[in-house]
C-alpha cells in the first residue's frame, strides 16, 4: 500500500479525503481510480442506486482524468453531474438543442453546449477540467441513425488511439449508465442494428484501455453487455440486490456461504461492495456506505427542480438550413386580404422560341 500524494489529497472534498485514509477507500484508490484504463461495471436492480454510484465514481475520477458522460437522455440522468465541482460541457449534435430548464426559465449559470457535425468531432470538442456529456441519444428521429453515430463515435476512438492521431484525451472515463441501448448483453440479440452496434462498440473499447481510456457502465444485470465485454471488465461495484451467478468471484460476494457475510440482498441502497479484479474487496464481508450524489443538501434540492429539455433531431435538419423554395410566406386564414402579386406582363416562352398562350387572352 503505498500513500496517497498531497497534490491529490489537496484536490479531494472532505469526506473523500477522509474515505481516502481508511482501508476500504485506500483499496478503491489503488485498485481502481490510480489504474488508468481499468474498466468498472455497476450492477445492481431498479432503485439500488447504481446512477447515484456513477456519479460517486466520476467524483472521484475527475481529479485524475477527463470525464465522458454518455447520456441515457432520461429521468434528468445529468442534473447531478452539474454539482460535482466541475463546469459542464454538454456536446450535442449539430441541428440539436439541450437546454438546463429551472421551471420555465433557462437555469442559469448554463453549461456549455458545444454544437459537434459529427460523431469524431465530438472527440474533439472534449474540453479539460470539464464534466463533458455526450447528449447522442434523444438527438436522432431513427433509432438506427443514433445507433450509427455510436458505431462511429467509438471506430473513431479505437482506431486514433491505435494510430497516435487521438486528440490528447487520456487518460479519461467513459461512464454509461443505462448501458443497455449503446451494448446489448445475449438477452436482447434479435434487433440487427442493435446487435451489430454492440459488436462494434464492444470490440473498440476493449482496445482502449491501454491508451489510457477506461469504461464505467452499469446496468441492472451481468447479461446485459455482451459476453467479450463483461469478461473484460475488471472491477465491480455491486448494489443492492445485485445477482451475479454467471462468474465464480462475484457469485461468491453476492450470495455468500461463510456464516457472517452479507448477502448483496442485505445490503441497503446507500452502500456498495466493490470487488477488484482479483475477486477481492475490503471488507471482505460486508458492503460499505457511498455518499448520496449530489453531497449538499441545497444542491439536492435545485436538483429536483432542474429538468433537460431536448430539441431537434440530428437527421431532421430544419428548413432554415435547406434552400427555400416559396416566395410568399404562408399566410393561413388571412391569405385573403393579400394583395396578389401583379399579373406577368411577358408571354411565356417554349424553349423552342414559341410564344406559348397560356389560354387566358
Ligand atoms: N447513497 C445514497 N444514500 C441515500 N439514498 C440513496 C443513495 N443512493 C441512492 N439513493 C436513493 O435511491 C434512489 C435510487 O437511486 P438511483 O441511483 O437512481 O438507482 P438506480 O440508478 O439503480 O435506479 C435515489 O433516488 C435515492 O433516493
Ligand atoms: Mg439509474
Amino acid at each position: 500500500m503505498r500513500g496517497e500524494s498531497p497534490v491529490f489529497l489537496n484536490k479531494l472534498d472532505e469526506g473523500q479525503r477522509r474515505a481516502a485514509l481508511t482501508g476500504h477507500g485506500k483499496h478503491f484508490l489503488d485498485n481502481f481510480v490510480h489504474i488508468s484504463g481499468e474498466h468498472c461495471y455497476v450492477v445492481g436492480p431498479t432503485g439500488s442506486g447504481k446512477s447515484n454510484k456513477l456519479y460517486g465514481v466520476a467524483s472521484w475520477l475527475q481529479h485524475r482524468e477527463k470525464i465522458i458522460w454518455i447520456s441515457s437522455g432520461k429521468d434528468n440522468e445529468i442534473i447531478p453531474l452539474m454539482f460535482l465541482g466541475k463546469p459542464v460541457n454538454i456536446i450535442t449534435p449539430k441541428y440539436t438543442d439541450v437546454e438546463i430548464m429551472n421551471g420555465r426559465e433557462r437555469y442559469e449559470p448554463h453549461p456549455t453546449v458545444t454544437h459537434v457535425s459529427t460523431a469524431d468531432d465530438a472527440w474533439w470538442a472534449i474540453k479539460k477540467d470539464h464534466i463533458n456529456i455526450f447528449e447522442f441519444r434523444n438527438a436522432f428521429w431513427d433509432r438506427a441513425a443514433s445507433l450509427q453515430w455510436m458505431i462511429e463515435l467509438f471506430t473513431a476512438l479505437a482506431t486514433w488511439t491505435r494510430l497516435g492521431t487521438m486528440p490528447h484525451i487520456a487518460p479519461a472515463s467513459i461512464f454509461i449508465d443505462e448501458s443497455k441501448w449503446v451494448v446489448a448483453g445475449t438477452r436482447v440479440t434479435n434487433d440487427g442494428i442493435r446487435v451489430k452496434a454492440s459488436e462494434i462498440i464492444t470490440e473498440n473499447a476493449m482496445e482502449i484501455r491501454s491508451y489510457g481510456f477506461r469504461l464505467v457502465i452499469a446496468a441492472q444485470d451481468f447479461t446485459d453487455v455482451p459476453p467479450a465485454m463483461r469478461e473484460n471488465l475488471p472491477c465491480f461495484i455491486l448494489c443492492s440486490g445485485a445477482d451475479i451467478d454467471e462468474n465464480r468471484k462475484l457469485r461468491y460476494h453476492c450470495n455468500p456461504s461463510v456464516p457472517g457475510w452479507k448477502r448483496s440482498t442485505q445490503f441497503k441502497r446507500n452502500e456498495a461492495k466493490f470487488v477488484d479484479r482479483y475477486g477481492n474487496a475490503i471488507p471482505q464481508d460486508r458492503p460499505v456506505p457511498w455518499p448520496l450524489m449530489p453531497k449538499k443538501e441545497e444542491d439536492r434540492l435545485l436538483c429536483k427542480r432542474l429538468k433537460v429539455k431536448y430539441t431537434g433531431y440530428h437527421d431532421k435538419p430544419p428548413q432554415e438550413s435547406e434552400p427555400q423554395e416559396e416566395c410568399f410566406p404562408e399566410l393561413g386564414r388571412f391569405s385573403a386580404l393579400a394583395i396578389p402579386p401583379q399579373k406577368q406582363e411577358v408571354s411565356n416562352i417554349s424553349r423552342f422560341g414559341q410564344v406559348i398562350d397560356d389560354g387566358q387572352t
